[in-house]
């Protein structure tokens, strides 16, 4: 599905240097490094603070401690969506209350989401699905009109741009209160390992970030309130400061892989390929096809059997998860995230496919729906 030393091999040597000169350095955690890799990240994404952190749910779960959130509150999100979401909502007892998603582009809905909100509801967590934005425009303006606190969940989508309809354009992930992302390896923007950030325009919630990813300590050995112990190497941010330079290079090609599939399979009845939103970017972390009517088990086997990957992302929707079962929700309540969980797959998604692969994936997939 993805070609982690296919795109290593490319800036191995700079890769390699960096690692190198962290050791030489012995400045492993929270060194010049990390410093750097925020300042880069913020300028790149244009928000005043960036907060690395040791990965993507605990960016998640910072954000959720850092609001103030209390037990009981009612955090809004998508049912679509991969477990880490809804799990930090849990694990600090609050309600996660789900929602079900636009059947083209696979993130919240924003009228259910309207929906859903009630006098104990507190925040809205909508998920930047697959690389492509969540409507936030009108995500953005029924969350004011309800003073409810915004927190993107920008793992699969860092380096998308949002366009609202007076044309100004933002990074996904710093529209709202907060945004958090995920920098796991086979991410748009990938460490050697686990990482991740938290992104505001606000400078005390930045302050407040801080904080709890260091144990709560406003100064050294002086714990304010609870934390958590959530860094980010200095060999992972010496990684991603090479790879950052690289990131719209990547989502280029990433781009140019979706529309080689998009023409090989725009036209045909029996699947419906990405839609493209005008209002956002797409930054394509993952190439995702719905199936109408082709048998999903049948064609992973057959593309299997060529040495062609496929994957499903999703295949059981939050509210019918083990995890998350609730006596408010039954099988049935969600009709388009359920519909997606039975249809979707994924193809070979990556920065290194070359128009060969692209071919022979394309002819596999066409060559099975023939059948
Ligand atoms: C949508 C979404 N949210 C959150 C996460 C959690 O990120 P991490 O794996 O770095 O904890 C992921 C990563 O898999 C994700 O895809």
């Amino acid at each position: 599905m993805v070609d982690l030393l296919g795109q290593y091999e490319k800036i191995k040597p700079q890769i390699d240097k960096a690692v190198l000169d962290v050791i030489a350095s012995s400045a492993y955690i929270n060194g010049p490094e990390v410093k750097s890799f925020q300042a880069e990240l913020e300028a790149y994404l244009g928000v005043k603070h960036v907060i690395p952190c040791a990965n993507g749910t605990d960016a998640l779960q910072i954000a959720m401690m850092a609001l103030n959130l209390q037990p009981g509150d009612e955090v809004i999100t998508a049912d679509f969506t991969y477990a880490a979401t809804a799990e930090v909502i849990a694990l600090l007892k609050l309600t996660p209350v789900l929602v079900d998603v636009i059947p083209g582009t696979f993130t919240i809905d924003p009228v259910a989401f309207e929906k859903a909100i009630n006098k104990n509801t507190k925040a809205v967590v909508p998920v930047h699905l697959f690389g492509q934005c969540a409507e936030m425009e009108k995500i953005m303006e029924i969350a004011n009109r309800h003073k409810l606190f915004v927190i993107e969940d920008t793992a699969q989508a860092i380096g998308a741009d949002y366009i609202f309809s007076n044309g100004t354009k933002k990074k996904a992930g710093t529209i709202g209160t907060v945004g958090c992302t995920s920098f796991f390896p086979s991410k748009n923007l990938g460490c050697f390992g686990d990482g991740g950030a938290l992104f505001t325009n606000d400078d005390a919630l930045a302050a407040k970030f801080r904080m709890i990813t260091n144990h709560g300590q406003s100064v050294l050995y002086y714990h304010d309130e609870v934390g958590v112990n959530s860094r980010l190497d200095s060999i992972q941010a010496a990684i991603l400061r090479i790879k950052l330079r690289h990131l719209d290079e990547y989502a280029n090609a990433r781009n140019k892989a979706a529309a080689y599939y998009d023409k090989a399979f725009s036209g045909n009845a029996k699947l419906q390929i990405p839609v493209r939103e005008p209002q956002s970017d797409h930054v394509f972390h993952q190439y995702t096809l719905v199936l109408n009517g082709p048998d999903r088990n049948a064609m992973r086997e057959f593309l299997s059997a060529q040495g062609i990957p496929a994957m499903i992302y999703y295949p059981i929707p939050l509210h019918l998860q083990k995890a998350y079962t609730d006596p408010r929700y039954k099988e049935g309540d969600f009709p388009v995230t359920e519909h997606l969980c039975r249809n979707v797959i994924s193809l070979p998604m990556h920065t290194e496919l070359t128009d060969a692969d692209l071919e022979r994936i394309s002819n596999g997939v066409l060559e099975f729906l023939k059948q």
